[in-house]
């Protein structure tokens, strides 16, 4: 498979997709309540069925970890792990920070990643043995040696309370010994703002595979770290991520688990 010319075709959809999301404008009773603050819209679910239809044109035999379960087809090697909106309580608020996450992984490997921000128009991808890309041109994760002189993005808790102690400690740990702290309310942009350099670090607990796929694989690429909270790498299905550049990972790290016995 020849993954540089997939990942073109994937970026090709990803807009596609994109201008279908900014397009259309939502009403307080197009909102429906998944669970506690899980909430979900015809746009959401619209978009998912377009990515699901076009990818399974790309692999016939992939199968689908999609968040609003519009297919159930495992696949056997291949697998795309999509969000086809993540950000939604942004979108529904008219907050500009949403995106597109599309990743792909064959066995237990992901092999490509593709971010759209379709606000900015921002396209951040990779494909397995390459570099990273923001619109055409390499990213790359920053190169600051200490956490002091960091800016982290986080997500906070909003539906899992169970560890909000920990979460609450570490925050406050961090907010004292980094440059600040942010939430723009898209774990997927976040990881892409890391791969490009704007965020030293992000962390949360929590994420769904849909989540965090692509852009742990972009960060990766973009010469960054990404483990889960006891530095291992049960990221993807173990709801933890930490990703950094590689300067900061023990640091960071070290604080996390500081907090988090
Ligand atoms: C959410 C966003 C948010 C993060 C949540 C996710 P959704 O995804 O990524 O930043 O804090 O944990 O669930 O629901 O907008 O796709
Ligand atoms: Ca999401
Ligand atoms: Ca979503």
């Amino acid at each position: 498979m020849n993954l540089e010319n997939l990942c073109k075709q994937v970026n090709i959809l990803a807009k596609e997709v994109g201008v279908y999301i900014k397009s259309q404008k939502i009403v307080v009773a197009d909102v429906e309540t998944k669970s506690k603050n899980s909430l979900v819209t015809f746009v959401d679910k619209t978009a998912e069925a377009k990515l699901v239809a076009q990818l399974s044109e790309l692999i016939p035999e992939a199968g689908f970890i999609a968040e609003e379960g519009t297919s159930d087809k495992i696949g056997e090697v291949y697998n795309w792990i999509i969000d086809p909106l993540d950000g939604t309580t942004n979108f529904i608020h008219g907050v500009p920070c949403y995106c597109i996450s599309i990743g792909l992984k064959r066995n237990n490997e992901l092999v490509l990643g593709v971010i759209y921000e379709i606000n900015l128009d921002e396209l951040f991808y990779a494909w397995e043995g390459s570099k990273a890309y923001l619109n055409g041109k390499e990213i790359s994760v920053t190169s600051t040696p200490t956490l002091e002189d960091s800016l982290i993005a986080t997500g906070f808790p909003y539906y899992d309370y169970e560890k909000q102690d920990e979460y609450m400690n570490l925050f406050k740990d961090l907010m004292r010994n980094s440059r600040g702290l942010r939430r723009l309310g898209s774990a997927a942009v976040d990881l892409a703002y890391v791969a490009c350099g704007r965020f030293d670090a992000f962390y949360e607990y929590s994420l769904h595979p849909w989540d965090v796929a692509a852009g742990a694989f972009i960060v990766q690429q973009a010469g960054g770290k990404v483990c889960d909270f006891k530095g291992e790498n049960d990221y993807l299905f173990g709801k933890e991520i930490i990703t950094c550049n590689p300067h900061i990972q023990q640091e960071l790290l070290a604080k996390v688990k500081l907090h988090f016995k």
